[in-house]
């Protein structure tokens, strides 16, 4: 099995472009900037900046490059690339740190050695910063990890460059940049693990090596096995677990900084189904081998408590995840079965494809016994919430209100976009069931709603928010700033949440 590449740190300079040694020198360069919006820089390329412009063979639309060579002598850099940046006002960091990516993607297939990426953009430079060493990071990721012919290429070294800045601010670029890059590996770290197959991540390995990733930065982590998980009652997560040969596993992440007030206490949860075939209620061939990454919750709360030790948040923080397959053995749960979870509630299973639900079920009841005073869940649920908001933006359901706000706004400074869909009590309703207290499925209505409206119950009205990541966790389309597969959506909103005030 693949494992993450040790990683170097990415420097930072207040060079001016001239000066800084280096293969490749990028600038984000916008659609309204005049051609000598960079102080040097056509003169560097000897006036083909501002031919291109002027032919309209570069026209700075987003993400579009054009490289050319430096021809004057003092400029150290050898060539220059601009990447389209749209508009200047609507350049934030959003739009850097895709612009990052593609501009990272862009120098490793041409093996570029030494890139200096530079800072322009609104807002806050510290902020520019970080978005630019996340992106940079983030354009590491190589999916192909099981092939042998041909090598990915090599890793370029990166230089984030905030020309004529103070060394004041330097020094702040310099920690946002650390920052960045932390969240950056973090969640490549989890798309790795969400692009590992069934076959080499079951359960149990998947609960090793998310232990290994969080406690390497200092997080506590315990790995509950089938007979602890039988002893704490978790009927749902068992049920679950019926149909595979594979035993389930719970996993339990602490990170506890030394004087952290008690309170609050973040409670992370993650849908762990390493493989998911539907169980009894078998599902279609066709694209099913997409469902190993249907434990890219459980790995974005695994990778978000790495990040968030090795950036010391100042907050207690506990994950769990509950990791099972979803297999349709001949002692697998079949439909019309009762379950009951640890919290006590009766469950008739309509659907065993409707899994994750009942692990996160019991995954939440046990963050709330653990003392988690604030509940965030994350999840590849349900196909439904693709029909709703498509392939870039997460479900997102919860209560309070502003708790639900909180984590929208954080996602949306995370690059993780969220919107919320309502809970209304009426839905309840369609989980109401004859035999038992509820059903685990609601029909075809509002089908990532009724299934929020089943993790709501389990949350014991504390604070409680749910992304549905089925539509954002796997890129079907490759775009420039994501490649075709794992996306490690969550990871930097959850890590980011333990630095909010609460
Ligand atoms: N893991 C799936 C949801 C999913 C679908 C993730 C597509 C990514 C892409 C989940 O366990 C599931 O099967 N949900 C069912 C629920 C239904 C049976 C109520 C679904 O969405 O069809
Ligand atoms: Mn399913
Ligand atoms: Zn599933």
């Amino acid at each position: 099995m693949p494992t993450a590449p040790t990683s170097t740190s990415i420097s930072s300079t207040r060079e001016s472009l001239a000066s800084i040694e280096t293969d490749l020198v990028v600038v984000p360069w916008f659609e309204d900037d005049a051609p000598d919006a960079v102080a040097g820089l056509d003169k560097a390329s000897g006036g083909e900046l501002a031919r291109a412009l002027a032919a309209k063979e570069f026209q700075a639309k987003a993400y579009e490059l054009f490289v050319t060579p430096t021809t004057e002598r003092g400029w150290k850099p050898r060539r220059i690339a601009v990447i389209g940046a749209g508009r200047r006002a609507e350049c934030g960091r959003d739009v850097i740190r895709k612009v990052a990516v593609t501009a990272g993607i862009a120098a490793r297939q041409k093996r570029v050695p030494r890139v200096a990426f530079v800072l322009r953009g609104q807002g806050d430079l510290t902020d520019l910063a970080q978005a630019a060493a996340e992106g940079l990071t983030l354009s590491e990721f190589n999916a192909g990890s099981y092939k042998t012919a041909e090598p990915s290429p090599p890793q370029s070294t990166w230089t984030i460059a905030a020309p004529s800045s103070t060394p004041d601010v330097l020094s702040r670029v310099n920690e946002s940049v650390a920052r960045g890059r932390i969240l950056g590996e973090s969640s490549n770290l989890a798309r790795e693990l969400a692009n590992e197959p069934g076959n080499t991540l079951t359960p149990r390995k998947f609960a090793k090596r998310a232990a290994a990733i969080a406690s390497e930065a200092g997080v506590r982590v315990e790995i509950l096995d089938e007979h602890k998980i039988a002893e704490l009652g978790m009927g749902l997560l068992l049920g679950v677990a019926r149909g595979s040969s594979e035993p389930p596993r719970l996993i339990v992440f602490r990170y506890d900084p030394p004087g952290a007030p008690e309170k609050p206490v973040l409670g992370l949860v993650g849908k762990g189904i390493t493989f998911d075939t539907g169980g009894i209620s078998i599902k279609p061939a066709e694209g099913m081998e997409r469902m190993k990454d249907d434990m890219a919750g459980g790995a974005a709360v695994a990778c978000a408590m790495r990040a968030i030790a090795l950036l010391q948040a100042p907050m207690r923080v506990i994950g769990v995840v509950p990791t099972t397959e979803n297999m349709p053995g001949g002692r697998a749960i079949k439909p019309g079965d009762i379950l009951t979870s640890a919290a006590g509630k009766t469950v008739e299973v309509i659907n065993t494809d409707a899994e994750g639900r009942l692990i996160l079920g019991d995954g939440l009841w046990y963050a709330r016994q653990l003392g988690a005073t604030h509940l965030v869940d994350v999840a590849t649920l349900t196909g439904a919430v693709v029909v709703a908001l498509g392939k870039t933006t997460s479900g997102l359901f919860g209560a309070p209100d502003e708790w639900v706000e909180r984590i929208r706004k954080v996602a949306e400074r995370a690059g993780d976009r969220a919107w919320p869909m309502p809970l209304y009590d009426d839905y309840r309703e369609q989980l109401k069931s004859e035999i038992a207290d509820m059903m685990n499925t609601g029909g075809r209505p509002a089908g990532s709603i009724t299934a929020a409206m089943f993790l709501k119950e389990f949350t014991d009205n504390v604070p409680w928010a749910h992304m549905d990541i089925a539509g954002t966790a796997w890129a079907d389309d490759a775009k420039p700033f994501l490649p075709k597969g794992p996306s490690g959506v969550a990871v930097r909103t959850l890590a980011e949440l333990a630095f909010e005030k609460f």
